[in-house]
Parts: structure tokens; C-alpha cells; sequence
């Protein structure tokens, strides 16, 4: 039989940290590895598989596109990114879309789109404002705009045009902006920086600086849009509207494909500004237009918020009873307990052993992104096998 994992040795370059297991089916909540043992996903490809693992309207929306039309090229029209399109603005507070393949694709096109405006209004103002701890993608361009120094130092120097200042601060934001910003950019909850969020006034005083200065309000919904915290998109539950927003994991159902939004004021792009080969490529479309109108016509978002809250508060009660656990944070089904000291890896790895799949999202804090089909059985299934680990700690 293949040593899978020793081949990954052999041909790989070594920038994932694996967890020693390789895997080869999914269903639902559910994945298997290749020894035939089953596992609770709570890390669904990373915040990904949003109707779970090979969700049945998925399979069948990319069987049927498959046997249709794979790809064209944006030179024709084809019919299910024109679905797509119709169902994201018919369901958002945005005008017009541009697709393209990942998450750190959308925020670099929706830079861009911002540096266009600031070109065509703003006297060429260029820089975007970011927040530490923020996370933005792996291009070199999105480690510039993510404010954590270990994306960033291996590349130094990263391209100009980038401030991270404090998140969660308004008066950081005030203070960066000059003649030269043409937007600032964040997450309505930082994903990667270990599930941080911040002050409920926080974007709605961001939202009305930008106005004031006249410049655009991107937020990163990458992790945050299509449900993952209670409603289809974050910024609904914070009372303000961005200018742009950004798009990808869950939007697929599990397909590559990410997406930028844009208001029609700041929808800049003319012929030819930008492009994409495979961005908005009919089978990954197909995907995303199943995905989203299953999640739509099934209320999903509504789902995520009831059964993030019970999630909550099993957590919570986990950290009455285990004190090395200091906080638990989380809103819909994006959640973190974070511990006293660095217990991460020897947790992840004891669930591993017992059965649940985790994503270690800090040395000292474990993140919860299960799919959004996830049931509250699941929901209690993975909370005593970390109760389980907890109590021998
Ligand atoms: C908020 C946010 N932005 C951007 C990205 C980058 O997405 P991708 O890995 O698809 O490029 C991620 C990925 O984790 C993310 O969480």
C-alpha cells in the first residue's frame, strides 16, 4: 500500500503543518481516513464545507455542469455566474460582482478596485488602512495588508501601500488616515487572528469616518459571509453597509471560487482593469449557485445562530468546570475556547485520537468552524470528547 504521508515528504514543499492522518472520504460532519477510521469535522476544510462534505446539491449541480460546460473563458457570457451574480446581489446591499478563484484573489481584486477609485477621485490616493492581527490572504500584496509580522517578515520588503493599526479602535483608524488612504479594510471578525470581535459600535463608527473622509469601507467577509456567523453576511449584524465586500470558502460548498462585491459608487473597474482565466468558470459557479440557494431557500443563517448559541454555551460550561480555559468567544458557528497557557497542540491532537477534528488556531486557542448543517447530536458529540480530553489535562 502507498505511505501517502511519506510521499508528501518526498514531493512537498513543507509550508502545512499536517495533522497524521490522510484522508479520503466525507459525508456531512463526517470524513474518513484511508485506515477506514471516521472523524467529526469541525474544521470543514476551513470554514469551507458549508453544507458539510459532499453535500447531495452540490454533487449533483457539479455532475450535471460537469457534463455540460466546464469552462469557456470570460469572453462569452455564461449562464450559471449570471445565476450566481443575480442570487448574491438580489440577497446583499451590492450592485455588481467580480469573480475569481480564492480568498486572497478577492481581497487583491478588491484593492485594487479601491486604488482604481482612489486614482479616479481621491487624487490618487493609494494606501488601505489594516488591522493587526488581521488576516488577508498569502500573496505578497495580502501579507503587506495582513498585520501579523510572521506573514510578513520572511518577504520584507512587502509592497507599499498597506498601515495595519489596532483593531477594535476607531481613534488607530483616525489617526492613520491621510490624504494618501483610499480605503480601509477589515474583518467583521478576525478569523485567523483567533476569533476576535470586536465592540458592536466598532464598524458603524468606521463606516461613518469613511464617509466623512470620503473613502471606501472593504470588509472581508471571507470567513464571516455565507452564513458562517448567523446571518448570510456579517456586516448585516452590525448595522452599517461597506462600500465593497469579499468573498470565498463557504461560498462553494467546497469548490474554489471567491468573489468582491461592490456598491455601485465604487464599482470603478472599465474594460480590461481587471480579469481572470477561471474566475466565475461555469462548474465553480454551478457550485456556489447551488450552495447559496440552498442556504437561502433553507434559512441557514437562522439555523447557524440558534445552534452557534448551543455550541456557546456547552463551551461555556466546559470552562466552569475546567479552569485552565480562561475565555470562550464566538458568534454563530465560528467560535474559540482559549486556554491559559500553550495547551493547543496536545489538545488537537488527544480530540485527534478521540475522534474530532479541531483546528488549532493559536498555541493557547482552538477554533470551531464545523459545516452549518451541523446538528446539535454532532454538537454534543464533540463537546464531551472534549470534555473527555479536558479532564485529563
Ligand atoms: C478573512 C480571510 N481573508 C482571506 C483569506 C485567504 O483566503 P484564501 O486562502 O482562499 O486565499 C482567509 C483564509 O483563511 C481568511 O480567513
Amino acid at each position: 500500500m502507498t505511505d501517502w504521508q511519506k510521499l508528501e515528504k518526498k514531493y512537498f514543499m513543507p509550508t502545512f503543518k499536517r495533522m497524521p492522518l490522510t484522508l479520503v472520504r466525507g459525508k456531512g460532519t463526517h470524513v474518513w481516513d484511508d485506515k477506514g477510521n471516521r472523524y467529526l469535522d469541525f474544521t470543514a476544510g476551513w470554514a469551507v464545507n458549508s453544507l458539510g462534505h459532499c453535500h447531495p446539491m452540490v454533487a449533483k449541480a457539479l455532475a450535471e455542469q460537469a457534463k455540460t460546460l466546464i469552462q469557456t473563458s470570460n469572453q462569452f457570457y455564461t449562464v450559471p455566474q449570471l445565476e450566481l451574480a443575480r442570487i448574491l446581489m438580489e440577497n446583499s446591499c451590492f450592485d455588481k460582482v467580480f469573480f475569481c478563484n480564492s480568498g486572497a484573489e478577492a481581497n487583491e481584486g478588491a484593492v485594487k478596485l479601491a486604488r482604481r477609485y482612489g486614482k479616479l477621485y481621491l487624487n490618487g490616493a493609494y494606501k488601505v488602512i489594516t488591522a493587526f492581527n488581521s488576516f488577508h490572504g498569502r500573496t505578497l500584496c495580502m501579507t503587506a495588508a495582513t498585520g501579523q509580522k510572521k506573514f510578513q517578515e520572511p518577504y520584507a520588503p512587502v509592497p507599499d501601500g498597506f498601515i495595519n493599526v489596532e483593531y477594535n479602535s476607531v481613534d488607530a483608524v483616525k489617526k492613520a488616515t491621510d490624504s494618501k488612504v483610499c480605503a480601509i479594510m477589515l474583518e467583521p471578525i478576525q478569523g485567523e487572528g483567533g476569533v476576535n470581535i470586536p465592540d458592536k459600535n466598532y464598524l458603524k463608527a468606521v463606516r461613518t469616518w469613511c464617509d466623512q473622509k470620503g473613502i471606501l469601507l472593504i470588509l472581508d467577509e471571507i470567513q464571516t459571509g455565507i452564513g458562517r456567523i448567523g446571518t448570510l453576511f456579517g456586516y448585516e449584524q452590525f448595522g452599517m453597509e461597506p462600500d465593497i465586500i469579499t468573498l470565498a470558502k463557504g461560498l462553494g460548498g467546497g469548490i474554489p471560487i471567491g468573489a468582491f462585491l461592490a456598491k455601485e459608487k465604487a464599482s470603478v473597474f472599465a474594460q480590461g482593469e481587471h480579469g481572470s482565466t477561471f474566475g466565475g468558470n461555469p462548474l465553480a459557479c454551478a457550485a456556489g449557485y447551488a450552495t447559496l440557494k440552498f442556504i437561502i431557500e433553507n434559512d441557514i443563517p437562522s439555523k447557524v445562530d440558534e445552534k452557534g448559541e448551543y455550541l456557546l454555551s456547552r463551551l461555556l460550561r466546559l470552562k466552569k468546570k475546567h479552569s485552565f480555559i480562561v475565555d470562550v468567544r464566538g458568534r454563530g458557528l465560528l467560535s474559540a475556547v482559549q486556554f491559559n497557557s500553550d495547551l493547543t497542540d496536545g489538545i488537537v491532537k488527544s480530540c485527534l485520537e478521540q475522534g474530532l477534528l479541531l483546528n488549532p488556531v493559536k498555541p493557547n486557542a482552538i477554533r470551531f468552524m464545523p459545516p452549518l448543517t451541523v446538528t446539535r447530536k454532532e454538537i454534543d458529540e464533540a463537546v464531551a470528547i472534549l470534555d473527555k480530553v479536558f479532564s485529563k489535562i
